[in-house]
């Protein structure tokens, strides 16, 4: 706990004349914080902060973001390091313990992860339940919200060892829920997971290998989607990080606070931008028409924005967008695609974005969903499985940040209050 060791305060005047001390706060790096925790004792008044634009809601020691530099730091270390010298499962291991492994730990995670790949044989006949075109973020909110009903030897989060043992579930098991969510759309039947792959050939093979056929898995593919998953993998208190956080803040189990994160992640302003983007960018067809979209997005009496744009922290360029963009090229160079007509209209669209006043003084740059969802296309995703697959990614992030929680014994049920505008008793 951070015990405002300099000595520093702010003062806050008060109508009725009084003034109250209040400690301000410094981490490691980044701005100080006000200690406001004791506000409502001394005033009897609260803070209004609507989409908590000027509040931080803990102590954090996983990821740092420097939003006017265009920097995400995760345990210290850039995320251009990490897409570049990492695999997802040792950036998840860094996530979770704080540093990255040595061989002998790194082999030890990945065994352990690899263990927990299978499903309760049960859990497949949720799949049946659903119809046939429900969306698969749907089925993965229901399917990991019902794991808590499956491992009970794991729901008791004052145990450390029930603790790990459901964060390894939860990290090995999202991409085989994932991967059978989707067979069951396309009515194919479900793959086993196959332990002598990595994590993410083994999520490939999950999703695109039938019993009938040999499936080669592509390299430059499984190493795109590995380095998707890296960049995808945290970024601080979100909103569906905020939402795990507050779920398990009751004491709720991780599976129900990991489904609590899904749910959170599928809307088109978080993790449901990368759909939105294509969707946005079929609708606008063609380089002549970006102009005219362009205007749609600055009009105020319109609801449309250009998805994949803008960030609540970044006012720079998202570190995430720029390795992506590589990755992109890789892909589609794969592909025998470079001219992709997805990614020129992007490209375009993004330059007229940059050079646009509009934009240019709002500083809204391309965020991580801006080429993701084009990467994910060339390889064969199914547009409704982008947002899966961040949340795939994004799980190692959410339990990392709900073990932090339950680990600090300071933290207590998250719990904001209102501007109350109802009627008046009567
Ligand atoms: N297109 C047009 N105008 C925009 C956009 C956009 N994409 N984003 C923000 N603005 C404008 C907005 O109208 C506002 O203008 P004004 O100050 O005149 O009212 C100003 O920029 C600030 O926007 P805000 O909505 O107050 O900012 P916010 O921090 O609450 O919202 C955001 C951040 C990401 C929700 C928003 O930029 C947005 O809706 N972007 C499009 C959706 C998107 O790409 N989401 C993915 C976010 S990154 C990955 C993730 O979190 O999952």
């Amino acid at each position: 706990m951070n015990d405002n060791k300099n000595n520093i305060f702010a003062k806050l005047q008060l109508p009725n004349g009084k003034s109250i001390k209040l400690p301000i706060l410094e981490g490691t790096v980044g701005p100080q914080v006000i200690d406001i925790s004791s506000l409502y004792k001394e005033t009897g008044m609260f803070t209004y902060d609507p989409g908590f634009t000027s509040t931080g809601s803990c102590e954090s020691k996983i990821t740092y973001i420097d939003g006017e530099k265009g920097m995400l730091l995760h345990r210290g270390y850039e995320i251009e390091y990490l897409a570049t010298n990492s695999s997802y499962l040792e950036t998840a291991y860094l996530l979770l313990y704080g540093n990255l492994p040595d061989k002998q730990k790194k082999e030890d995670f990945i065994n352990a992860i690899t263990t927990h790949t299978m499903l309760n044989e049960q859990i497949s006949n949720f799949y049946k339940g659903f119809r046939d075109n429900a969306h698969p973020m749907a089925i993965l909110c229901g399917v990991v919200g019902a794991m808590s009903a499956f491992y009970h030897d794991s729901t008791n989060i004052e145990n450390k060892e029930e603790r790990r043992i459901a964060s390894y579930r939860l990290i090995a098991k999202m991409p085989t829920i994932a991967a059978m969510a989707y067979k069951f759309s396309i009515g194919q039947p479900f793959v086993y997971p196959s332990n002598k792959l990595n994590y993410s050939e083994n999520f490939l093979n999950m999703l695109f290998s039938v019993p009938a056929e040999e499936y080669q898995i592509n390299r430059v593919f499984a190493d795109a989607l590995d380095k998707i998953l890296i960049l995808h993998a945290d970024h601080e208190q979100n909103a569906s990080t905020s939402t795990v956080r507050l779920a398990g803040s009751s004491g709720a189990n991780p599976f129900a606070c990991i489904s609590a994160g899904i749910a959170s992640l599928w809307g088109p302003s978080h993790g449901g931008a990368n759909e939105a983007v294509i969707k946005m960018l079929n609708e606008i067809e063609n380089v002549k028409n970006i102009k005219q979209y362009v205007e749609k997005a600055k009009d105020k009496n319109d609801p449309f924005r250009l998805m994949g744009f803008g960030h609540r922290v970044y006012k720079n360029y998202d570190p995430r967008a720029k390795v992506l963009q590589k990755i992109a090229e890789n892909v589609l160079k794969e592909e025998h695609k470079l001219e992709n007509k997805l990614f020129d209209l992007a490209k375009e669209l993004e330059n007229i974005a940059l050079h646009d006043s509009y934009f240019v003084e709002k500083k809204l740059y391309p965020n991580i969903d801006f080429y993701s969802g084009i990467i994910l296309k060339a390889m064969g995703f199914p547009i409704s499985l982008f947002t899966v697959i961040f949340a795939v990614a994004r799980t190692v992030g959410w339990i990392s940040h709900w073990n932090e929680m339950i680990e600090d014994k300071t933290s207590k049920i998250g719990r904001p209050r209102q501007l109350y505008i109802g009627e008046k008793p009567r």
